[in-house]
């Protein structure tokens, strides 16, 4: 069989007044990614011919998260009939099979697109196929209204007469539609309906009056209602949420970690987790973190664009930032911060410490509370120290600067200048002893409190 060819449209062009936020609802991010950006990664997988996204005026971030896409502006937002019309002149003269996909619905598999797609192959050769489901609460989904030769219209909740409002047969949004004759249906759209919009959902009654058969795919079983659920507000988008950090978590564990208290540990959608590795509670990934094998991550680490070598120990309570690069069997410990760092193998900064814009070399060891120094106000510097190189606590690195290989450094140091290989580097006063000075000093502070109290 010949591949039919394939086209996208996804319509994102509502601001989601009741997310009220600033952002278009589609950027909200789910496991640190746009939700607009997994639909269209999900799509991606179907490796459709073309594909258009629909965003409205002043959504250039939608256009950034949906690249390499491109993305069409709608100027008003008349509805959805009116969306698809104005992604209709970057379709061309394409003639395979048109599927519309609403930004909202973050969580459709590819499979169910493909079954979807599928619909369009029945003998009937439909029009339009819908998807459709039978959520707990139908609600304001429109209805789809199913007679003897299939799919009779789609009446949206608003618009629909007591009886049919009682049909619990739902639908998602999405739809596929015979690309030959997408353009007539969509052009005979009207807006004469609760709303005075131009309902996409109208061509199915369209497609019947033309004497075409329309069909319905149902999405059954305890998933169905969780993978077609529609983001309108805060409080679902943290339900789909909650479904990812589930399923990220599951796999996390199927690929041979331990998480000690699953149902604190928060993933990204791209994290990678190795074999044997233990992940403590409250336990935080950004985006752009793989762990090797054998890592443990100790709880209450926030860790994001980082790589963390096999068998090296995070935390607890350690801070992994961008450009954070640890190697094999690395310690990071409590209150430490990383930035834009290499941390060779076996090296330790397991206390107290900032190191960023850094590379510390294999078997190095930072003191407690060691800082590189390296803003000055006006740009970032580069410290560099070797393999084997012992950092006092409580010592400033001043970037740009370099310590070599196995150099040892003085606890409270001021390091200004490079310090050779095999050095030692001590930048503290010297100190002074008075014998019996602590005893006079606590006298002469005993005598002037009781002048007061007198006086
Ligand atoms: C729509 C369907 C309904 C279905 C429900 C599923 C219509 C008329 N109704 O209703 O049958 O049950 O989705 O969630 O299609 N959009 C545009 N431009 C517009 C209007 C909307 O791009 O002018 C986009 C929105 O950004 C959104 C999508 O289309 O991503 C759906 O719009 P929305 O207003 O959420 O439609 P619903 O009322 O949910
Ligand atoms: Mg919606």
């Amino acid at each position: 069989m010949t591949k039919r060819k394939t086209a996208v449209i996804v319509l994102a062009a509502g601001m989601g007044t009741r997310m009220k936020s600033a952002h278009p609802k589609v950027m909200h991010p789910l496991a640190g990614q746009p939700m607009i950006a997994r639909l269209t990664a999900t799509i991606a997988k179907l490796k459709p011919e073309k594909v258009v996204v629909v965003t409205g005026p002043g959504m250039e971030e939608v256009a950034e998260a949906t690249a390499p896409y491109p993305t069409v502006v709608q100027k008003h937002r008349l509805g959805t009939g009116h969306a698809v019309k104005t992604a209709l002149p970057m379709l061309g003269n394409f003639t395979g099979d048109v599927l519309i996909l609403y930004g909202d619905t973050p969580l459709l598999s590819a499979s169910t697109m493909r079954k979807l797609l599928a619909a369009r192959r029945s003998r009937h050769d439909p029009a339009v196929a819908a998807l459709g489901f039978r959520p707990d609460d139908p609600g304001a989904y429109g209805r789809i209204i199913v007679g003897a030769d299939g799919v009779e219209a789609v009446i949206e909740a608003g618009d629909a007469l007591p009886e049919q409002a009682k049909i619990k047969l739902c639908n998602s949004g999405a739809m596929v539609i015979d690309g030959k004759r997408l353009a007539g249906l969509i052009n005979r759209l009207g807006r004469n309906n609760a709303k005075g919009e131009y309902y996409l959902t109208d061509i199915v009654a369209l497609a019947r009056a033309q004497g075409w058969r329309c069909g319905v795919v149902e999405l059954k079983g305890d998933g169905a209602g969780e993978e077609l659920v529609g983001i309108n507000s805060r409080a679902e988008l943290a339900q789909v949420e909650a479904v990812l950090q589930r399923r990220l978590r599951a796999a996390a564990m199927t690929g041979g970690a331990t998480l000690i208290d699953p149902s604190t540990v928060y993933f990204s959608h791209d994290t990678k987790v190795g074999r044997d590795v233990i992940i403590g509670p409250n336990v935080f990934f950004g985006p752009g973190v793989t762990i090797g094998d054998h890592a443990e991550i100790r709880s209450f680490c926030h860790i994001e664009g980082a790589t963390i070598g096999n068998g090296a120990v995070i935390g607890p309570f350690a801070r992994l930032r961008p450009g954070a690069r640890l190697a094999e069997n690395a310690r990071i410990g409590n209150f430490v911060e990383i930035k834009n760092a290499a941390v060779e193998s076996g090296a330790k900064v397991n206390h107290l410490s900032y190191i960023g814009d850094a590379r510390v070399g294999k078997g190095a060891n930072i003191g407690a509370g060691t800082i590189t120094c390296n803003y000055d106000g006006f740009n970032k510097h580069y410290t560099d120290i070797g393999a084997d190189a012992f950092i006092g606590s409580n010592t400033a690195l001043v970037a740009p600067v370099k310590v070599g290989d196995g150099a040892v450094i003085g606890a409270g140091s001021v390091i200004v200048r490079d310090v050779a290989a095999d050095a030692l580097a001590l930048t503290r006063a010297e100190q002074k002893d008075i014998k019996g000075g602590a005893k006079d000093y606590r006298r002469q502070k005993s005598l002037a409190k009781m002048k007061k109290k007198k006086g």
